[in-house]
């Protein structure tokens, strides 16, 4: 995976083509046309789902580099998805749509290549293998999630907004 390939890309989809409203609406469209078997899942309104899910992505991207951050973030997250009643299966087919809408999100200013797409696909995997690998057995990594300030749940144990991350160093801090 090309990291700098993955940051120029996100920051060009905040740039162009509407950014990331855009890019989220369509995502959401698009899923829901293509895989109308996931759409009773989602009782969030678009209109504030796009953005978590946006906020979800820019924050994967900054940790990229940050394992110690983004690995627990990623196992909160696989965890709280099995509230959302969301099934291993189904991770393909997100991954698919998200980097079919940035392709064409991009297209519309600008190059979508070969090697970007190549990039969001790795990228899509790590993520969905790691967000899997705790959904399938959440007790194993209640300790890891402890320290990060996540509850059994995956939910933040602070009240906080799950999908924004905590900082690395604070992180690091209260580790
Ligand atoms: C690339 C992997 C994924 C990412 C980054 C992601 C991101 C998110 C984020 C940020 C939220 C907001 C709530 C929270 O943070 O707990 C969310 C909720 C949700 N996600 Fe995902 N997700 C992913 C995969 C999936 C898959 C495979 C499904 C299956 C259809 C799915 C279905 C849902 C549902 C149903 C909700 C709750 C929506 C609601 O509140 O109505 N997600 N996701």
């Amino acid at each position: 995976m090309d990291i700098e390939l993955l940051r120029e890309t996100f920051q060009r989809a905040k740039n162009e083509n509407g950014g990331l409203r855009s890019l989220g609406l369509s995502f959401y469209a698009r899923l829901f046309a293509k895989y109308p078997a996931v759409r009773p899942l989602f009782t969030t309104p678009t209109e504030q789902q796009h953005k978590k899910l946006m906020a979800s992505v820019g924050a994967i991207v900054a940790a990229v580099e940050n394992p110690e951050a983004l690995v627990p973030y990623l196992h909160a997250m696989g965890i709280r998805h099995l509230a959302y009643k969301t099934d291993n299966a189904h991770y393909p087919a997100v991954g698919e749509n998200l980097v079919a809408v940035l392709g064409e999100h991009l297209s519309k200013e600008g190059a979508w290549t070969e090697d970007m797409k190549r990039t969001w696909q790795s990228a899509l995997e790590f993520v969905s293998n790691v967000m899997i690998e705790a959904a399938n057995d959440p007790a194993k990594y209640k300790t890891e999630l402890a320290k990060a300030g996540y509850k059994a749940d995956g939910f933040s144990k602070h009240g906080a907004e799950p999908w924004t991350m905590v900082a690395p160093a604070a992180v690091v801090a209260t580790g």
